[in-house]
């Protein structure tokens, strides 16, 4: 029977040898987190007992994901399963697999519902702290902000969140990933082109993950990328096409005072400034940057009346 030491080095091997198209940069992580969900352990387990011997079931299903994997299909997606902001969500390809650099979204929101529900204007009027997501997907954010409002105690009453997508498809992964994660009291879901109706606003924290791909490099993209739907990369000729469309509605359904939160892409820091300067004057944008120095975000601020 073969043992842990030998699948992995057979997988890295065929990982390794796989076209550079594949997209695969890590490969003996690759081997790693797949032998360790074909047997139904941990990473670590596989890790820790290389002389482990390991059934013919776990071993076909493992050689057959790492065929996928070398054709370039996404670990996640082989996987059905993705870490985001300390959780785990289901994934599938009704939607992107969330990124690391969206987890910096999830904090700057939390950061602002805290600080409403302890210091801002929502502590004085009342506690409710309204919350939209706009272009959920998997419903990572709404997800990982509410099980971390859960963590710090706040009754599921004071923030209420909505998430929207265009897509039925993503919607449906967004809610079983809200029920999995016992947050299905706390996020509402909703299917709309952009926004939500204007009867269901104003909103004081808005969070957006909105296609940002130019389209002339969607063509271009890594192979993990390409099982990704299109709908959750492409925007437009600039990149920025469906994140101006946001910018110009916010007046429309950001509260006074209220703040947004746009993942950008890392070359559109300058572009999206001056976006928002056109769009929505007198107001103030900013943009975080990652722990490499790369914009990331664009907080966009409404100043009170
Ligand atoms: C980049 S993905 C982000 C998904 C998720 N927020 C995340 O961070 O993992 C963008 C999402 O926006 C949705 N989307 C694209 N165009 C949209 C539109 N016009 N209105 C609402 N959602 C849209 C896509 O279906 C997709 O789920």
């Amino acid at each position: 029977m073969a043992t842990t030491r030998d699948l992995l080095g057979a997988g890295m091997e065929r990982l390794r040898a796989a076209p550079p198209a594949a997209g695969i940069e890590t490969p003996r992580l690759d081997a790693e987190l797949l032998l360790a969900h074909a047997i139904g352990v941990d990473r670590t387990a596989v890790v820790a007992h290389p002389e482990a011997p390991v059934g013919p079931g776990a071993e076909a299903t493992y050689l057959a994901w790492i065929d996928r994997r070398a054709a370039g299909e996404p670990v996640a997606y082989l996987r059905g399963l993705k870490e985001f902001h300390g959780i785990v969500l289901t994934v599938d390809p009704r939607a992107l697999i969330p990124r690391p650099e969206t987890e910096r979204v999830v904090d700057l929101a939390l950061a602002e519902v805290m600080r409403r529900l302890t210091s801002g204007p929502s502590a004085m009027l009342g506690p409710t702290v309204r919350v939209l997501d706009v272009g959920t997907g998997s419903g990572a954010i709404p997800v990982a902000l509410a099980v971390a409002l859960r963590g710090r105690r706040v009754p599921p009453e004071d923030v209420a969140t909505l998430a929207v997508d265009v897509s039925p498809d993503a919607l449906d992964l967004a809610r079983e990933n809200a029920v999995a994660h016992g947050v299905g009291d706390r996020v509402r879901f909703l299917a709309a082109d952009l926004l939500p109706p204007l009867t269901e606003g104003p909103w004081d924290v808005i969070a957006a993950n909105l296609p940002y791909v130019r389209s002339d490099a969607m063509a271009h993209l890594p192979a993990p990328t390409t099982y990704e739907p299109a709908l959750a990369l492409d925007g437009g000729p600039d990149g920025l096409t469906v994140i101006d469309r946001l910018l110009e509605r916010l007046p429309t359904v950001l509260a006074e005072g209220g703040v947004a939160f746009l993942e950008i892409g890392a070359d559109q820091g300058t572009a999206v400034v001056e976006h928002a300067a056109a769009r929505l004057p007198g107001w103030s944008c900013r943009v975080e940057v990652d722990l490499a120095g790369l914009p990331r975000v664009a907080c966009i601020e409404r100043g009170t009346a």
